[in-house]
């Protein structure tokens, strides 16, 4: 298939309302807490990546599925908003819109807690009438909100039809060999990081030694790590152990909900536009650092106006697009 008929970025995954209640701490287990704020903003991580990826001018379909519910309306609405072609994703009888329950402390972390619905509907089936979409994109996002065998079959699919793969293991579970054969960059958190490499998780950790966690994992299955490190920036580590860190941008975080989604969809659209990784990965961290300066997944996420302006903004060291260790 010649590259310029194919649709750029095609996103299958899932949609959530977010029910956010903002806190001093977050509670520990056991603990009750008193909420100061709560809202609901349009989430979950398929639909904020396709979210992300049309306001930064990236041209996006999105497959998933909702409820026949108010809130299914409104999160596939807001796609629509930011230009994201909506006509697959799909409404059923079966169940409710998924929902994410998330807690957020003053230091913009956050706690969540997702309820599938009818994001846990999404079988490899009800993919069948949309087999060209999935063969002509040249970049597939996919998450883990969805059936497992379905994220397998889409990369399967996708993969031998020569798209390029991009899954964000999140939440995190055990990954196949199979699927990880047919992925071209795996984007986990540190934590992520952490579960599926059996290592502790420890935040703040040198460069170095995250790199060395995601080394054998990228070497064993050819493929690219990035690893999101929130303010410590973003790490690739290469299929030959190389690896290049992004410096984040200093920026004052009011919900870091959304940041690694707008880092994935960011940087499929600079992949799309063909920026090498490298500076795709630069682009990607300054969209991040603008979306957790505002409260809401979708609702936090740059234009492309703003990360343009942050890039100019930061200091020349900065704009080195990030150092090879
Ligand atoms: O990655 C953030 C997302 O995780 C939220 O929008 C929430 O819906 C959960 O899916």
């Amino acid at each position: 298939m010649p590259k310029e008929i194919r649709s750029s970025i095609v996103v299958v995954g899932s949609l959530n309302a977010d029910h956010v209640t903002r806190v001093d701490q977050l509670p520990r287990p056991g603990q009750t807490v008193t909420g100061r704020e709560h809202r609901v903003f349009c989430g979950g991580k398929g639909a904020n990546q396709a979210f992300a990826s049309a306001k930064l001018n990236g041209h996006v379909r999105m497959i998933g599925c909702v409820g026949t519910d108010q809130a299914g309306r409104t999160l596939t609405s807001n796609l629509a908003s930011a230009g994201v072609s909506i006509n697959e994703i799909m409404a059923t009888e079966s169940a409710g819109t998924g929902m994410a329950y998330i807690t957020i402390n003053e230091a913009g972390q956050n706690q969540i807690v997702i309820l599938p619905g009818a994001n846990a509907l999404l079988v490899p089936e009800m993919l069948e009438p949309f087999a060209t979409t999935l063969e002509t994109a040249r970049i597939v996002l996919l998450q883990l909100e969805i059936p497992m065998a379905t994220v397998e079959a889409v990369a399967r699919r996708a993969r031998k039809a020569g798209a390029l793969v991009i899954l964000d293991p999140a939440p995190v579970q055990p990954l196949s060999a199979a699927l990880l054969r047919s992925v071209d960059y795996l984007t986990p958190n540190l934590g992520e990081l952490a579960a599926l490499t059996g290592q502790p998780v420890n935040e703040g950790i040198p460069i170095a030694e995250a790199a060395g966690m995601a080394a054998p994992l990228a070497a064993q299955h050819g493929i690219q790590i990035i690893v999101k490190m929130g303010d410590q920036g973003a790490l690739c580590v290469r299929p030959d152990r190389q690896h290049h860190h992004w410096p984040a941008f200093p920026v004052e975080t009011v919900d870091t909900t959304g940041a690694g989604d707008t880092f994935n969809g960011a940087f499929a659209v600079a992949l799309a536009e063909g920026m090498p990784d490298q500076q795709a990965g630069f682009f990607a961290c300054a969209a991040a650092a603008c979306s957790v300066t505002r409260l809401g997944a979708q609702a936090g996420m740059p234009s492309r106006s703003e990360v343009d302006a942050l890039i100019r903004s930061s200091n020349p060291s900065h704009q080195s697009a990030g150092t090879p260790l």
